[in-house]
């Protein structure tokens, strides 16, 4: 018997009933097999910080990293002041597992309803830088809260750091049928930082001379994601264009509901981590409204990073059939889990 050892972070709001759904779909997907998911549930987020003070501990931290894998629900509470969480679990988390590669598909399954009225094909993946940009929080402001206030938050692009994802990006240009690699940044205003991504991925592309590169500014690549998202195959991009791409990708290929991602650590020095794009929504937590699907797709993420490729793709074609007869039904968060699970199982 073979065992995924698995940590779970289901975190706050909807993150609770979606991650149960998840749960319950990688469990159909391996039912077959003989491998076996070992689950450790860690409580961490809005709850425990209440009632401890704590984000993430040391002690936390070093017993998540024994572990396979991550699943993670959603982060973030409107009872907890902003940032506190988000920077101290979810962020503490990517950054001190080096998940560098954050991995964010973009794909209009058929049956799914866009919003844009000539969609085409949509299957673009971003990938994301994960553990640098403004989110490493080196910044601050001095004379707080006084007309002359001063707050900065700088970017931070190491050349190692940008390589490193740009490496992994072309790579996974090289292994897609396009075979091409798009460049998002601001280097006409952005220059330190937006010439070494543009000097990076042109040194890059001497290892991968088949992948074709260009280049769009920010602002462009989300006129293109609204009118011509066909011509994207891969986008590498930094922490926070990623962030804000991201969004968009969700919202032209059906919604934030859909959205999967991964954390990657592709050296494997830590577990990998995989969660839906979308936040806690506490506005709907509870109420079994939550769309599971984006955190299954996850799922199907984490099956494929540790090797489990016939099961992965189980659980993708489970959500494309899925999601070709919704046609709009509403379900609750647990009949789509369910659902999921048959279909997995079938
Ligand atoms: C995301 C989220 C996070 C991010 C927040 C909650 C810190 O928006 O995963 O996209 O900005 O990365
Ligand atoms: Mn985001």
């Amino acid at each position: 018997t073979r065992n995924i050892n698995l940590a779970v972070v289901a975190g706050d709001g909807i993150g609770i009933e979606v991650v149960e759904q998840g749960l319950k779909v990688l469990e159909a997907a391996l039912a077959s097999s003989d491998v076996k998911v070992d689950q450790t549930a860690f409580n961490l987020g809005a709850k425990r910080w209440h009632a401890t003070g704590e984000t993430l501990t040391d002690e936390d931290l070093a017993a998540i990293r024994t572990h396979d894998a991550i699943l993670l629900g959603a982060i973030g509470d409107p009872t907890v002041p902003s940032g506190v969480l988000e920077r101290g679990l979810l962020l503490k988390l990517r950054f001190s597992l080096d998940h560098y590669v954050n991995l964010r598909p973009g794909k209009l399954y058929p049956g799914v309803q866009s919003p844009l009225a000539n969609p085409g094909e949509i299957d673009f993946v971003v990938v994301r830088e994960g553990t640098e940009g403004p989110y490493v929080g080196n910044g601050g402001s001095i004379r707080t809260g006084t007309p002359h206030e001063v707050a900065n938050e700088v970017s931070v692009n190491t050349a190692f750091g940008v390589e490193r994802v740009v490496r992994d990006a072309f790579a996974r240009a090289q292994a897609r049928p396009r075979k091409h690699l798009t460049l998002v940044h601001k280097h006409n205003v952005l220059v330190h930082a937006g010439h070494l991504w543009r000097r990076t991925v042109e040194a890059v592309n001497a290892e991968f001379p088949e992948v074709t590169t260009d280049y769009l500014h920010v602002d462009a690549a989300t006129i293109f994601l609204t009118t011509n998202p066909s011509r994207f195959d891969v986008i590498v991009t930094d922490n926070l264009f990623g962030d804000i791409l991201t969004d968009q990708a969700a919202a032209i290929t059906g919604g934030i509901g859909l959205a999967a991602s991964a954390n990657i650590n592709p050296d494997r020095t830590a577990p990998s981590m995989f969660e839906p794009v979308h936040g806690s929504a506490p506005d709907i937590a509870g109420q079994g409204k939550a769309d599971p699907t984006a955190t299954v797709l996850s799922v199907a993420m984490l099956l494929a990073h540790l090797g489990y490729d016939a099961e992965s793709a189980k659980v993708e074609a489970a959500v494309a059939a899925d999601l070709a007869e919704r046609a709009g039904r509403v379900r609750s968060t647990a009949e789509i889990g369910t659902d999921l699970a048959q279909r997995v199982a079938d």
